[in-house]
């Protein structure tokens, strides 16, 4: 047990200059290990010793020229203490590497992970800690890792699927906590249990023995018992998979009552006939429902929409026909209630319900309608799904309605690209942006790392949420009705942002309940009416500029009096003439920008008017917006209005020139 004394080692390091060796020696590999040897308190039982080469060490061995260390091999000789970085990780030409069995602990220093043919790294019955760092996707090569019984914590980093040659995983027995990352590769090993993992089990890791996921916090999902799913809470309603299964089963018992007697009384004949007539009221109806691409009036189920991808919902359905008419005739299909409705282009997505269920999910925030997941799909595809709560729109509105949004398409505004409409579940799929809301990047941990928002980013946002805004008011003619800094999402390309959560609020009728929209934002008028106008996204959108402009949330108490609103406050500071008061301090280190902030506070006061007939249209503001923009920071007050007298631009900004749209 006792360790080298560092007096030894010391003398030994400088001996190392002095001795010569007759046959080629790893020079660069063996100064690395002896740092590591060092610095590693070890039994007695390494012998490494300065006379002796490094490739006859025990433990090490070298390629053929004998000028690299290919593996390290050092199980269970009382290793204690971290792993030195900047020593191990220096062994360029590893394959390797065994530790196992010792007592290191703390994390694995970043080098490791870096380490460039390494194949092998077996490292577990250590007291090793920390996170596994999402570096490991650097260790293209290996082909096993073994880091089980330790004390890891944290999540199992996606960038596993990086590991293309990964054959065995083996991570039971630390404190890895969060979801099992949706895994691509093809393992042939795989053991997770006596963990803290929780929600579903990839697909791709369900053939995998019970015992590989056993003693988790909630695992679920094949092979373990089936999950709950996210969207689908079992107390209102229980998932669609569980959820089916007692509807239909009474149906079919009661089917083959049904046929027994009718068997016994007309003949099979009879119920033939009985069962062609059913089929022509019934799947006629679909079929014209389906060539036109409307919902069928009348009494009858509701058609199914042009263009869905809804290969879970007909999977369950082409059971047995006679499940089929009894769901028909019953009014409500089962099949439809499994169906992920993709409108508009659908940005080409492909997954349908099951995988969503499947998805590991991930909360993004609570919001005025209801609940946004981040969801990871097994194939890799992140996209937001957000639950709705307290929809009033019947199934029909509902769907109309989203037809109708689903159309739009606009650089500027984040389009819906899928729904799912049950009795109990109303769900909207969104592209992930990840690079979040302006929201979070103006209101987020000030002053912590967040690098602040420059007045260019902010008056590009401004400009392309406004883009957006009257792209809704003039083409589709849609009131956004929650413009809020929490709807817009930044995007790092040219675009800038996009409007989120748009035309949502006929989905809950008029009985908005206060609570709903968005306190600092609603215009006084919306208030009594509850109805969201074109002028009252105007009121809206002028409270978000002078958030971008102020730096303060609206409804932030920290305003200074309690019940006072953003342009209230504004306006009583710019009263008393502190106009510069008024300004985000962290707009203050760039130049030559005040002239811009004052116009542009203008142009938010304006809207922020309290008669909704004296505000400004949507696309005015835009106009007067571009032309802050083109004028540049160092111009005079008046005279360059020439860039102004392009109306059409922005007016109809975007409006015009039909946009790509975004890529998931
Ligand atoms: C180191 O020890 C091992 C066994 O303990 C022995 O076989 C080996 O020869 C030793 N090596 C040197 C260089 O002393
Ligand atoms: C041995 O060294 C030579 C030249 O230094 C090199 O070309 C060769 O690839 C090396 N062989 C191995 C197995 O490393
Ligand atoms: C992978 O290695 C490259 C180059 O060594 C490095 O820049 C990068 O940060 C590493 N990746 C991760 C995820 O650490
Ligand atoms: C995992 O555990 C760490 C503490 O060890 C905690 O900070 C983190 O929130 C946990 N993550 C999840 C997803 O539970
Ligand atoms: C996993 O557990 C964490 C913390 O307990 C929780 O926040 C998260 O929602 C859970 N995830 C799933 C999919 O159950
Ligand atoms: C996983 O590891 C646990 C704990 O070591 C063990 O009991 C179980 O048999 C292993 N299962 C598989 C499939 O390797
Ligand atoms: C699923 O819900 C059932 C009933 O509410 C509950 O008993 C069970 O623990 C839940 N399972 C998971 C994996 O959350």
């Amino acid at each position: 047990m006792a360790s080298l004394s560092p007096l030894l080692l010391s003398f030994s390091l400088l001996l190392l200059c002095s001795v010569r060796f007759t046959r080629s020696e790893p020079v660069q590999d063996r100064s690395a290990l002896l740092s590591f040897f060092n610095q590693t308190p070890h039994e007695q039982r390494i012998n490494w010793t300065l006379s002796t080469p490094t490739c006859n060490w025990v433990g090490v061995t070298c390629d053929a020229n004998q000028s690299q260390v290919t593996e390290l091999h050092l199980p269970g000789v009382g290793l204690v203490g971290p792993i030195p970085s900047g020593t191990l990780g220096r062994l360029s030409s590893l394959r390797v590497l065994s530790l196992r069995d010792n007592r290191l602990s703390g994390p694995i220093p970043d080098d490791l992970w870096n380490l460039p043919v390494l194949r092998s790294l077996y490292l577990q019955e250590n007291e090793l800690s920390g996170e596994i760092s999402p570096s490991i996707g650097n260790l293209s090569r290996l082909s096993r890792l073994d880091l089980s019984e330790n004390a890891l914590t944290g999540p199992i980093p996606f960038s596993i699927n990086s590991l293309t040659l990964l054959k065995g995983l083996r991570l039971q027995g630390n404190q890895l906590n969060g979801t099992l990352p949706s895994i691509s590769i093809s393992l042939q090993q795989f053991n997770v249990s006596d963990n803290k993992l929780n929600g579903s089990i990839p697909k791709s890791l369900s053939g995998f023995p019970v015992s590989a996921f056993a003693g988790n916090l909630d695992l679920c999902g094949s092979p373990l018992p089936p999950c709950n799913s996210t969207f689908f809470p079992p107390s209102p309603s229980p998932g669609p998979s569980s959820d089916e299964k007692p509807v239909e089963k009474p149906h079919k018992n009661k089917l083959s009552k049904g046929a027994i007697v009718a068997i016994a009384i007309g003949g099979a004949a009879l119920l033939l006939v009985l069962l062609l007539l059913l089929l022509i009221c019934c799947i006629l109806p679909r079929i014209r429902g389906r060539q036109s691409g409307t919902a069928t009036k009348g009494v009858g189920p509701p058609a199914p929409v042009a263009g869905v991808g809804a290969r879970s919902g007909d999977t369950g359905m082409t059971s047995s026909s006679k499940d089929d008419m009894m769901v028909v005739g019953a009014g409500t299909s089962e099949a439809e209630k499994n169906r992920l409705v993709f409108v508009g282009k659908g940005a080409g997505y492909t997954f349908d319900l099951e995988d969503l269920l499947r998805a590991s999910a991930e909360v993004l925030g609570k919001g005025s309608v209801g609940t946004s997941y981040k969801a990871v799909l097994e194939e890799g595809t992140t996209v937001v799904v957000k639950r709705l709560k307290d929809v009033v729109a019947t199934r029909r509105e509902f769907e109309q309605h989203m037809e109708e949004i689903g159309k739009v398409d606009h650089r500027n505004i984040l389009p819906v690209r899928a729904y799912y409409f049950s009795k109990d579940e109303k769900l909207l799929v969104f592209d992930y942006v990840p690079t979040g809301s302006l929201s979070a990047m103006l209101h987020g941990s000030r002053g912590s790392g967040r690098s602040p928002l420059d007045w260019d980013s902010r008056m590009r946002v401004a400009l392309a949420a406004g883009r957006g805004l009257a792209y809704l008011h003039k083409g589709p003619h849609l009131v956004h009705g929650n413009v809020k800094a929490s709807n817009v999402l930044l995007r790092s390309d040219q675009e800038g942002a996009a409007l989120s959560d748009f035309a949502l609020h006929p989905l809950f009728g008029n009985s908005t309940p206060p609570s709903r929209s968005a306190g600092g934002y609603r215009a006084p008028e919306v208030v009594e009416t509850r109805r969201p106008t074109f002028k009252s996204d105007v009121y809206s959108f002028g409270v978000l500029l002078l958030e971008l402009l102020t730096g303060k949330a609206p409804n932030q108490a920290s305003l200074g009096e309690e019940g006072i609103d953003l342009p209230r406050w504004v306006q009583s500071v710019v009263r008393e003439e502190w106009t510069a008061e008024v300004f985000d301090v962290e707009l203050m280190r760039y130049q030559n920008i005040e002239e811009e902030m004052v116009q542009l506070l203008q142009i938010a006061m304006a809207c922020v008017a309290t008669v909704p007939d004296a505000r400004p249209d949507v696309a005015e503001v835009v106009r007067m917006m571009e032309e802050i923009v083109s004028r540049g920071p160092t111009e005079g007050e008046e005279g360059v209005r020439e860039s102004s007298d392009d109306p059409s631009r922005g007016g109809r900004s975007g409006g015009t020139t039909p946009p790509t749209a975004p890529t998931p």
